[in-house]
Parts: C-alpha cells; structure tokens; sequence
C-alpha cells in the first residue's frame, strides 16, 4: 500500500514530464518541416509563410490546434494529410517557426506575372490563379506541364484538362465546376495546345517552320548544362587531388 502511494506521484510526474516534453515546440525542427518539399507547405504558402497560392501563415493568429485541425480537415483546395505524413508535432513545431517570422506587408497578393496575355486560355490561367504554381507556362510558353505532354505525346484537350481539374495528380488541387468551368478548361486546353505543338518533334508531321528566336533558350540551357558539367569534373578533380 505504501509503496504504490509513492509511486503514484513518482508516475504522474514522469507523465507530466513526457508529455510536456512532447508539447514543446521546437522552431528550428519547425524549419526543416516547413522547408521539406515533400508536405509543401512552403511552395503554397510561401518560403517565409508570406503566402502565395494559400494565405500567409506567419501572421497567423490560430492556435496550434487549429493548424492541426486545418491539417487534417483542410477547407478549400489545400491537401489533406494524415498523422503518418506530418506529425501532430511536426504542426507544433512549423507553428512555432512561421508564427515568429516578420509579418507579411500587406494582405495576400495573387501572384501576377505581370504579363499581358494574348491568348484567353492564358488569361483564364491568370485569372483562376493557376500561375501560383504554373507561372512558366504563361510567362515563358514553357514548364513541366507543357514538357509532360510533349514527352508523353499527349495532346492536352479539353477532356485532359477537365480531368485533371477535377481528379488531379500528385500534388495539384481540385478544382470543381462552379471554379473553372468546362467551357474555360477547353480555352486552357486551347491555349496548352498551341504550347504544345509548337514543341512537338515532328518526326512524321509537316514541320511549321520554327522562329529562330526559339533556339536561343535552348543554346543557353545547352551551354549553361555544359559549363555546370565542366565545373563539376574540375571540381572532382581538385577534390581527387
Ligand atoms: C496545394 C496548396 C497547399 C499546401 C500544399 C498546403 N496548404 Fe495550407 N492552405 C492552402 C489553402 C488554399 C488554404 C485556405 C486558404 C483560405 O482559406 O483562404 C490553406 C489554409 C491553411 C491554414 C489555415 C489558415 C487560416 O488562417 O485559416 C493553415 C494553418 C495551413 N494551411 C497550414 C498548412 C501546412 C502546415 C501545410 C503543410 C503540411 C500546408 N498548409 C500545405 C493551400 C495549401
Ligand atoms: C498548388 C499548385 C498548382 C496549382 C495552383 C495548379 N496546378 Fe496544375 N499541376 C500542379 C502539379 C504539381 C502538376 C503535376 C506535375 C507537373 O506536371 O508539374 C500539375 C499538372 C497540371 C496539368 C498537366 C496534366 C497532365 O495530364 O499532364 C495541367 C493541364 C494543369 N496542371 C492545369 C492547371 C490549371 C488549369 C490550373 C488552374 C485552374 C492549375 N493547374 C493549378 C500543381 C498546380
């Protein structure tokens, strides 16, 4: 009987104890998450939880249980993730880290590219927000998007627009009807279209006789990927050396 009156206390104080060790949070643990690209926190809402496609986060006045919540119950087009892909914990310690960060000036700004688009699949890309995440596609006519279709050889219809709006892969958010309609994904697929097959290797097709302003990117990429090359062989050998 005496021993367990001394034990009692002995095991409420190491529970007290683990728990609050398991509720601190930890900022710098809280970086790292943040900046793992694997969740993308950070690709939507901002390196510095300055916000982009979401809200700002660092001045965000939601307690940590809300964060979770969030996390698990996402409301709009945020992905949901389960306590096997970002820990209760994980959430505490990005809480803490992006919480302490300076305010963001003003309110969250929709990125603008600051172009003006001459196609209406452009603008509706502009509009719809979608160049939080494909920026390169309406800047540059080019990005992952573009080279996946010309890769695949896939002509990007509207029925593939459509279908990746409403069911995406990895790690895109949904869009229903009443965001972007059927008739604006077939002016999207239009404008990819032309983005496309402007870059489709035509081995069998008629060639529509390419601008040579076209090969300047490639000459620069193709001359940068050399001169990365060659810093890297005399890299290895200095380290061989
Ligand atoms: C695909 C983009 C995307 C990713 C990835 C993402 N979020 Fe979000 N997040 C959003 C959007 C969109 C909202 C809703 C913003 C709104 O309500 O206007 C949001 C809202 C939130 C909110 C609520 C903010 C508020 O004030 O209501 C929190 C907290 C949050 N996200 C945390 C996270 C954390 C932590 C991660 C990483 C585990 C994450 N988000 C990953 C897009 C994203
Ligand atoms: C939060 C980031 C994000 C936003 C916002 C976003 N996308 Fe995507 N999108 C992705 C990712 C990730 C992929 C798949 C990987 C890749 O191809 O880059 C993708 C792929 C695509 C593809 C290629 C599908 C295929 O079959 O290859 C299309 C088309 C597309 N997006 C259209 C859109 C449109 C239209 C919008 C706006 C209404 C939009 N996206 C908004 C992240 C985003």
């Amino acid at each position: 009987m005496r021993r367990s009156i001394i034990l009692l206390p002995a095991v409420m104080l190491l529970f007290v104890l683990t728990t609050s060790i398991a509720l601190a949070q930890d900022p710098d643990a809280g970086k790292t998450a943040w900046e793992q690209q694997v969740w993308q926190c950070a690709a939507c809402h901002g390196p510095a939880g300055e916000g982009k496609f979401g809200r700002p986060l660092a001045n965000s006045t939601l307690t940590e249980d809300e964060w979770i919540a969030q996390v698990r119950n996402p409301r709009r087009f945020m992905p949901r993730f389960s306590e096997a892909q970002v820990s209760d914990q994980q959430i505490r310690d990005m809480h803490a880290y992006i919480t302490a960060l300076p305010d963001p000036t003003g309110d969250f700004q929709r990125a603008d590219p600051g172009i003006a688009a001459t196609h209406p699949g452009q603008e509706l890309m502009i509009q719809k927000n979608c160049v939080a995440c494909h920026e390169d596609v309406v800047s540059t006519g080019q990005g992952r998007i573009i080279e996946g279709f010309v890769q695949r050889g896939v002509t990007p219809t509207a029925d593939v627009v459509i279908n990746q709006l409403r069911t995406p892969f990895e790690n895109m958010p949904s869009y229903s009807e009443a965001q972007v309609s059927n008739d604006e994904a077939a002016q999207i697929a239009d404008y990819l279209n032309t983005l496309v097959s402007g870059q489709t290797p035509p081995a069998s097709l008629p060639q529509s006789g390419g601008s040579p302003n076209n090969a300047w990117p490639w000459a620069f990429l193709l001359l940068g990927g050399g001169l990365a090359l060659a810093g890297f062989a005399l890299r290895q050998r200095m380290v061989k050396n």
